[in-house]
């Protein structure tokens, strides 16, 4: 996972066609995506992710700056079309063709030999779970099919990169974790995968970096686990008791706790928040056991991706 297959310089957007209404969508963005990670563009609607894959897909103007993939040029529109496939948000399936036909023809459009993309077309429709519905009109495909059968299109001429923008919008829960263990398979087989999402679980769960998008920039890039640190505080186990003496106060003190034990009386319970993850959870239960004092709750806080984009602009992702 070294090399990177996308390098972006400065790149912004403008939107002017309406003379009156100018829109900086990408406000000068620059990073790198290496090969063969996951790579996820978070952040809420209007952030610019649609525009920024549009950009490094060509299907959006470049306003300034420049982008690399695979060291082609994001100008050179031919090149860089047989280098990427983008899934989009929308459904752009052909309602008037079976599974397969949809399948065959893209691959047919970009020139793969037909014995070739009859037998690309039988594995991605196997691989992505689709191979008894392959001769069924789309139409009567669910949006967790649908959305598989666009991911199988996209792969059908073999992207060195594949670009998701939404995939799992509008799904059920159940189809949702279908689409991320298929991305997390193809990535297995070394597929670099350029995703898009609002969804913070999303982006935690599946990506290796994670670069936050708000108002067109970029505000904080790195891993999952990483960026999860940046938040103040960290992680939080919170103990709802009768009452905590000095003496418990203190006691949990001593056990191997890096910050504060802050404490917090309510008319019949003391809330105790300890910062620190699970693995502190036996040795606090020892001295609960050990002072006697009467437990109600623990609770484990884990920090999200969401307390991380509300430490950085004071809003929740998810209006
Ligand atoms: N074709 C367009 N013309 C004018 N403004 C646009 C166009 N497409 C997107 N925008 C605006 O650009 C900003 C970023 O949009 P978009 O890239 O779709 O964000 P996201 O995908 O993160 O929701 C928004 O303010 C949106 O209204
Ligand atoms: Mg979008």
């Amino acid at each position: 996972m070294e090399k990177s297959v996308i390098e972006i310089n400065r790149l912004t957007k403008i939107y002017s066609s309406d003379s009156r209404r100018r829109v900086e969508a990408v406000k000068g963005i620059s990073f790198s995506v290496k090969q063969g990670e996951i790579f996820g563009l978070l952040g809420p609607n209007g952030a610019g992710k649609t525009t920024t894959i549009g950009m490094l897909t060509t299907r959006v103007r470049v306003t300034s700056g420049d982008g690399h993939i695979a060291g082609v040029s994001i100008k050179d529109e031919v090149a860089v079309k047989k280098l990427i496939a983008v899934v989009p948000q929308q459904n752009n399936l052909d309602r008037s063709l079976t599974a397969r036909e949809n399948l065959v023809f893209h691959a047919k459009y970009f020139g793969v030999p037909k014995r070739e993309r009859e037998q690309k077309a039988d594995e991605l429709l196997e691989m992505m779970g689709l191979g008894q519905r392959q001769n069924d009109y789309v139409r009567a495909f669910s949006g967790g099919m649908a959305q598989r059968l666009m991911i199988a299109r996209a792969l059908m001429h073999a992207p060195e990169i594949l670009f998701l923008d939404e995939a799992t919008t509008g799904l059920d829960p159940q189809s949702r974790r279908l689409l991320w263990d298929k991305v997390r398979e193809l990535n297995a087989g070394g597929q670099t995968i350029f995703l898009t999402t609002h969804y913070m679980d999303e982006a935690d769960e599946l990506c290796h970096c994670i670069a936050i998008m708000d108002h067109g920039k970029v505000l904080v890039m790195d891993t999952p686990t990483n960026l999860k640190k940046m938040v103040p505080g960290g992680n939080r186990i919170e103990l709802e008791l009768g009452e905590a003496s000095d003496g418990l106060v203190e006691a949990l003190k001593e056990l191997d706790i890096s910050g504060e034990v802050s404490r917090h009386d309510e008319a019949d319970k003391v809330i105790l928040s300890i910062q620190g993850d699970q693995s502190l959870i036996a040795g606090i239960m020892r001295v609960i056991q050990a002072e006697s004092a009467d437990i109600f709750g623990v609770r484990l806080h884990q920090v999200t991706l969401e307390d991380l984009f509300i430490h950085l602009t004071g809003r929740r992702l998810r209006e």
